[in-house]
């Protein structure tokens, strides 16, 4: 694969580039790790060329003020050089004579909205895409399992599926790639790792953000397609993957594939996932409104803004262990951590007293942290249990999730990016929820924003 030395983002104008996509490159800039890069931005708004430089500059502000000398050059040139282009993406003909214009292998990143992207890829022809181009599509890809097909099917008309980087910005957070080495290079935990040793996994990220003025994309998602049916099981198919043979991007997304493809919730779906949405409480100081008060909420449409599943990989390895997935939205306590609940000892030696608690180990996303619970002799005492933890910080990483997605794309690595059947199948998994909660199958529960979520448990995934 050779480095592609333009990035095209479409969407200039847009959210993610500004708060994401910019901050992300101008890291993996600064550290010297996209030498000589061209940024082309193209957007619907009529922008003047300093418009653009400017918000450029502004989005960099943060890794130039951290950055060596070379590293704020490097920013320093590739803002004054970069060019910005108002560009109808949908119409036929005018992305197609950029991409002739611009010459050599682009990335192309579409940072739209998804009907946007899709409509724009239908409008391309295969002869209009330069060989070694890369399509960099963000998430949500399609609407359900036959929308990924269908887009797919689409994009593999134009390009290669080695040259399709479905972004995942969880791929590139360093402590979840961690899970790699965590697993894989350390002999003691590989031989519990599995149905006999482990009772339970959750997968948590329940944020302390509502809204934050994002209904137009958000109320149409909701908790479940936001954030389970993407981030969440990707976290999973790494807890629970076979062990590759190198972290190569074939053997790595085999291994993930074929754990979704184990993967499903079962019904009756009452018992295997819940739903609810916050109303008006108080979060950090602030005051929240009731989530269907938001600006822009249709209340007709149920949204949640906390989604909690049980999944089931039915695989010699886990069967029957309760995998948990919640994530939740103006919730009190931030949580963001996967939780391996091992199974009690088989005999605890009489004598002993005090709690005899589980182990657990925890890995933390943000702050980056190793946690493991183990009971050990207490003071006083010594036959009286006591509960301690085993706590690793972890430092954080010189990029920015979306720089290690950048630096995949550019260097035309497509190990940390989402392969086209394992998007098909994370529609599949959720698919049957989506149609069971549209059929209000399931109540819609409240919560308070600000508290710690819905009152009871799913598979005791509120439990500590
Ligand atoms: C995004 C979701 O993909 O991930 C957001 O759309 C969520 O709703 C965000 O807040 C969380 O990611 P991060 O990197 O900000 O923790």
């Amino acid at each position: 694969q050779t480095t592609v030395k333009t990035l095209l983002i479409l969407g200039a104008s847009g959210d993610l580039t500004g708060r994401l996509l910019l901050p992300g490159l101008a890291r993996l800039v600064a550290t010297g790790r996209a030498g000589g890069l061209r940024l082309v931005g193209a957007g619907s708004d009529p922008w003047p060329q300093e418009q653009w430089q400017d918000r450029v500059h502004t989005a960099f502000a943060d890794a130039a003020g951290t950055a060596d000398d070379a590293g704020k050059q490097a920013l320093a040139a590739l803002e004054e050089a970069t060019a910005y282009r108002q560009l109808d993406v949908t119409a036929d003909g005018p992305l197609a004579s950029l991409l002739a214009e611009l010459e050599g292998p682009v990335a192309v990143y579409f940072a739209l909205p998804p009907h946007v992207s899709q409509k724009a890829c239908e409008i391309l022809q295969p002869g209009q895409v330069p060989a070694g181009t890369r399509l960099v599509m963000e998430k949500p890809f399609g609407s359900g399992e036959e929308s990924a097909r269908e887009l797919n099917r689409t994009l593999l008309t134009l390009v290669p599926e080695d040259h399709i980087h479905r972004v995942d910005h969880f791929l590139g957070k360093a402590t979840v790639l961690n899970i790699l080495g965590l697993r894989f290079a350390n002999n003691f935990l590989e031989p519990v790792w599995n149905r006999g040793h482990i009772a339970k996994v959750e997968i948590i990220f329940d944020e302390d953000l509502a809204l934050e003025g994002r209904a137009r994309y958000y109320d149409g998602a909701g908790a479940l397609r936001d954030m389970i049916q993407s981030h969440l099981l990707q976290i999973m198919a790494l807890m629970a993957i076979e062990p590759p043979a190198t972290i190569g991007e074939r053997d790595l997304r085999d291994a993930v594939a074929a754990v979704l493809r184990a993967s499903s919730i079962k019904a009756p779906y009452q018992a295997s996932t819940r739903r609810a949405r916050y109303t008006a409480g108080s979060l950090d100081g602030r005051t929240v409104p009731d989530y269907v008060k938001e600006q822009g909420v249709d209340p007709g449409r149920n949204t949640e803004t906390l989604a909690e599943v049980r999944v089931d990989i039915d695989n010699w390895r886990w069967k029957d262990v309760p995998f948990i997935l919640r994530s939740g939205k103006a919730l009190g306590e931030k949580r963001k951590e996967a939780v391996v609940t091992f199974r009690p000892v088989p005999h605890l030696p009489g004598g002993f007293t005090g709690i005899d608690a589980p182990n657990k180990l925890r890995i933390g996303f943000g702050p980056d942290t190793l946690e493991l619970d183990v009971d050990v002799n207490g003071p006083g005492d010594i036959f009286r249990l006591d509960r301690t933890t085993l706590l690793a910080e972890l430092s954080a990483s010189e990029l920015l999730p979306y720089g290690e997605v950048l630096e995949g794309v550019l260097t035309g690595d497509p190990l940390l990016s989402v392969r086209g059947d394992t998007a098909e199948e994370c529609w599949r998994v959720i698919e049957p929820v989506l149609e069971a909660w549209a059929r209000n199958a399931v109540p819609l529960e409240e919560y308070d924003a600000g508290t710690s979520g819905p009152e009871g448990r799913l598979g005791s995934a509120r439990t500590d």
